[in-house]
C-alpha cells in the first residue's frame, strides 16, 4: 500500500492501542508480518515540553520499522511542531492524528473524538502538521461522535483538503467506545469519495475477515486492534490465506517462545523507563510483569483449566512467575495445538 512516500508491504496495519502497542508488542506483530504498527497515543502537549513518560510512549526498537507515531492535541500548531520532533528523532515512517479516542479526560481538552464535532479544525490541525513535516500524515478518526450524526463524509473531505496522505476510519460511533457494530457499508461510501487511500477498522478478528473486509469495502487497507492482542499470528494468516496455503497450526512451544520474546522486550523497554526514574531492575522486572498481565490473558484465553490459573494473576509479580505459570497451564493441557478463537 503507498501511504504518500511511504510503501507498505502489505495492507494490513497493527492498529493503535494505549496500554498495548508497545515496541515490544509491535515486534512480535512484526515477527508474524504485520507491515506498519502505531505506537501508543501520546499527548502532543506533554512531548513538546520534553515529558518523559511521554516520550517513553513512543520508544522504539531497532528491526520494527515502519512505525506511525500516533500524537493527540488539539491545537494546530502545537501538533505541527510536536510532529517536528518526533521527525527529528529519525525513527518514524509517519505521523498520525488521533481524532477518535473518546476517553473523557482527552475528549474535555478538545482533542481525540472531540474534533469529530469540528471537522474543520481537523482539516486545520492536518494543514499545519503537513506544513512541519515531510513525513507521510495520516488521520484516525471515526464515523462519527454518536449515531445521531455521522460526521465522517465532512471529516473526510477536511482530512483530504488538508493534505494528508490517507484515512483510518473505525466504522464506530466514539459514544460507543468499543462495543457494537461496526458500519462498513459507511467506511466503503467513504472509500469512494476519497482520492487518498482509505484504511478501514474495526471487529476484525480473523484472518477470512480481514480478507473479506478488504475485498467488500474496497478499502486499501484494514487496521486490526484486540483481533492482534493473544494471536500477533493472524498477520501470518492473513498473508497464507492470501497466497491460497492453509492457517498454520500454532502449537504451545511457538505461544512459549512468543511470550517469552514478548516479555523481554517489555522488561528491556521498562529498563529504558527505569533508567529515566531510577528503578533497581527488582522493580523493573515487576512493571514488566504487572504490565504484562493483560496480554497474558489474552495469549492462554481458551486453554484448558483456564480460569482456574487466571484467579493467581495478582500474584504474578515477575517474569520468572509469568514464565512458572504459564508452563503450569501447558502441562495441563491434552493437546499441543493452541486453540483457534
Ligand atoms: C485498549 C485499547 C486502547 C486503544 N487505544 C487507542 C488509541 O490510543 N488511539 C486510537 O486511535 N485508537 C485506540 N483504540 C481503538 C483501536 O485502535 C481500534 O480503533 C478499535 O479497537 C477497533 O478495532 P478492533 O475492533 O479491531 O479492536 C484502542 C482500543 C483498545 C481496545
Amino acid at each position: 500500500m503507498q501511504i504518500g512516500s511511504l510503501k507498505t508491504e502489505t495492507s494490513f496495519f497493527l492498529a493503535p492501542m494505549a496500554g498495548y502497542t508497545d515496541a515490544a508488542f509491535r515486534s512480535v506483530c512484526k515477527r508474524f508480518g504485520c507491515s506498519m504498527g502505531y505506537t501508543e497515543v501520546a499527548v502532543a502537549q506533554g512531548l513538546i515540553r520534553g515529558s518523559k513518560p511521554s516520550w517513553h510512549l513512543l520508544e522504539t526498537v531497532p528491526g520494527e520499522r515502519p512505525i506511525a507515531g500516533h500524537i493527540y492535541g488539539s491545537d494546530p500548531d502545537v501538533m505541527a511542531r510536536t510532529a517536528a520532533a518526533i521527525e527529528a528523532t529519525g525513527r518514524f515512517d509517519l505521523i498520525d492524528i488521533n481524532c477518535g479516542c473518546p476517553v473523557r479526560k482527552i475528549v474535555a481538552k478538545g482533542a481525540g473524538a472531540a474534533l469529530i464535532r469540528d471537522p474543520n479544525r481537523i482539516g486545520e490541525i492536518v494543514r499545519a502538521v503537513r506544513a512541519e513535516v515531510s513525513l507521510p500524515v495520516t488521520v484516525k478518526t471515526r464515523i462519527g461522535f454518536d449515531a445521531e450524526k455521522p460526521r465522517i463524509r465532512e471529516i473526510a473531505e477536511q482530512v483530504e483538503t488538508g493534505g494528508a496522505h490517507a484515512l483510518a476510519i473505525h466504522g464506530r460511533y466514539a459514544a460507543h467506545h468499543h462495543r457494537g457494530d461496526v458500519d462498513w457499508e459507511l467506511i466503503a461510501e467513504i472509500k469512494t469519495m476519497c482520492r487518498i487511500p482509505v484504511i478501514g477498522n474495526g471487529g476484525v478478528f480473523t484472518a477470512q475477515e480481514a480478507l473479506r473486509r478488504l475485498r467488500e469495502s474496497g478499502v486499501d487497507g484494514i487496521m486490526i486492534a484486540r483481533g492482534a492482542v493473544g494471536q500477533p499470528w493472524i498477520f501470518d494468516d492473513i498473508a497464507r490465506l492470501e497466497r491460497g496455503e492453509p492457517i498454520a497450526v500454532r502449537r504451545l512451544t511457538e505461544l512459549r517462545d512468543i511470550i517469552e520474546q514478548h516479555l523481554a522486550g517489555l522488561v528491556a523497554l521498562k529498563k529504558i523507563e527505569g533508567g529515566h526514574r531510577r528503578k533497581g531492575s527488582f522493580l523493573v522486572d515487576r512493571g514488566a510483569a504487572t504490565h504484562f498481565r493483560c496480554h497474558l490473558i489474552q495469549y492462554l484465553s481458551g486453554l484448558q483449566d483456564w480460569a482456574d490459573i487466571r484467579r493467581q494473576f495478582n500474584d504474578l509479580a515477575s517474569s520468572a512467575d509469568i514464565m512458572e505459570v504459564v508452563d503450569a497451564v501447558f502441562e495441563r493441557q491434552h493437546s499441543d495445538i493452541v486453540p483457534s478463537r
